[in-house]
């Protein structure tokens, strides 16, 4: 079996998910329930044997080590993070606390567990680390894309915690031994994005008649990758990833937020019309309201993924452009999950981030 960490939330239950239609291979899903975990995404396990949910901290050192010894998984996977930037400029704590002190709990207790190993499981053992773009900075407009050897030169509290992790992973590997692959990825979008994140905030605000709130000039520029050619690449490494590499993932998707802002208006204008007699001057793009920058934002992240293509034949199944129509018909069709998820803490959140940011 394998142990996935974080797997409650976006990208997490979207892998568990992906796994075990795949696979009788079973799951153990450690994930604390923060705010952005939600077992509801895990709604189609119920039941299901192969997938065992428990709640509790990557940073509970004696938790996980009854965990390792009790299943003994063959791989850990770990996505369990504090993933929202804007959080991390308002409170950075909880992302030094999980992504720096959990990484580094979590990993002295797959120490313990893979050291004490027997030869063949211990050879094949793999701890695969997610982790992001955002830990090599930002790019000027025609720079080459990040290669995995491009420095780390992290801006947010977030990508400052999540590179930390990585060195710790590295770390571990360098000194220990241990058999690591860590993995740095784009921005994803798809099913279960929470919608503090872009792509869901705009189609759930444009559904519910809100502003479209875009930083700045809205010319920062990201690579978007749809949520489950992300997990099936996770799944390519940890297959045949040479233990000790770094892997980036993207989808050669790059373009600046304001078009993203477009083109999910765009869809909804066809698919969710404002109006009957729906015309140019009823289109969501009217909700479109710049607001104040995000401080210190990066400007431009793009990822090489040729690695990952050359040494382990992964590439994108999805394009951009049917990633995100699957996306915003599946906010149509989960208008349920997209109430629920609006919680009085998401009201508070959106309260604090975007309340007085002046136009
Ligand atoms: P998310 O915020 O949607 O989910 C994080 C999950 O981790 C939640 O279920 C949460 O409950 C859980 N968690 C948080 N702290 C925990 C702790 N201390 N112990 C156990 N569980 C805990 O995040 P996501 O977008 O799914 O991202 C998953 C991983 O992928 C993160 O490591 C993130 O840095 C990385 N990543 C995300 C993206 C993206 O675009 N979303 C891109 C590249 C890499
Ligand atoms: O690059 C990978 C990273 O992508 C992951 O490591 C992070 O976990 C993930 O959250 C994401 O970070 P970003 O900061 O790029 O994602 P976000 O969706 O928050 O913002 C995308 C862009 O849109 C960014 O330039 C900020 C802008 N934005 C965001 C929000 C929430 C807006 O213009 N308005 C908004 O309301």
């Amino acid at each position: 079996m394998i142990l996935v960490t974080g797997g409650a939330g976006f990208i997490g239950a979207n892998f568990v998910l992906d796994w075990l239609a795949q696979s009788d291979e079973q799951v153990i899903n450690l994930d604390a329930l923060t705010y952005a975990g939600n077992r509801e995404n895990l709604a189609s396990l119920s039941g299901d044997e192969r997938h065992i949910f428990v709640q509790g901290d990557i940073a509970d050192s004696a938790l996980v080590s009854s965990l390792l010894a009790q299943h003994q998984p063959r791989a850990i996977i770990n996505f369990a993070a504090e993933s929202h930037v804007d959080r991390s400029i308002h409170g950075p704590e909880d992302f030094i606390q999980t992504n720096i002190v959990g990484t580094f709990r979590l990993l002295e207790a797959v120490r313990g567990y893979w050291s004490n190993l027997q030869d063949e499981a211990k050879q094949n053992f793999r701890f695969l680390h997610v982790s992001t773009d955002e830990v090599y900075g930002s790019l000027a407009k025609d720079d080459p894309a990040f290669t995995e050897t491009h420095r780390y030169e992290p801006n947010s509290p977030y990508s400052a915690s999540k590179a930390a992790s990585d060195h710790l992973v590295r770390a571990y590997h360098h000194t220990y031994g241990l058999p690591v692959l860590t993995t740095n990825c784009s921005n994803n979008y798809g099913p279960f994005h929470f919608p503090e994140k872009l792509i869901p905030l705009m189609i759930v605000n444009a559904l519910a008649g809100k502003p479209l709130p875009v930083y700045g000039d809205g010319q920062q520029i990201r690579d978007w990758l749809y949520v489950k050619d992300h997990c099936s690449a996770i799944r390519r490494v940890l297959e045949a990833g040479c233990v000790g590499e770094v892997y980036n993932i993207g989808g050669w998707n790059e373009k600046p937020n304001i078009d993203i802002v477009h083109t999910v208006c765009d869809i909804l204008d066809e698919l969710r019309p404002l109006s009957d007699d729906h015309s140019a001057t009823s289109t969501y793009r009217n909700l479109i309201t710049y607001v104040t920058d995000r401080p210190g934002h990066d400007r431009r992240y793009a990822i090489d993924a040729s690695k990952i293509e050359r040494d382990l034949g992964w590439k994108p199944a999805e394009t951009f452009d049917t990633g995100i129509r699957k996306t915003v018909q599946w906010y149509l069709e989960n208008q349920g999950w997209v109430a629920n998820v609006q919680s009085g803490s998401y009201r508070e959140w959106v309260e604090k981030n975007y309340t007085g940011r002046a136009a």
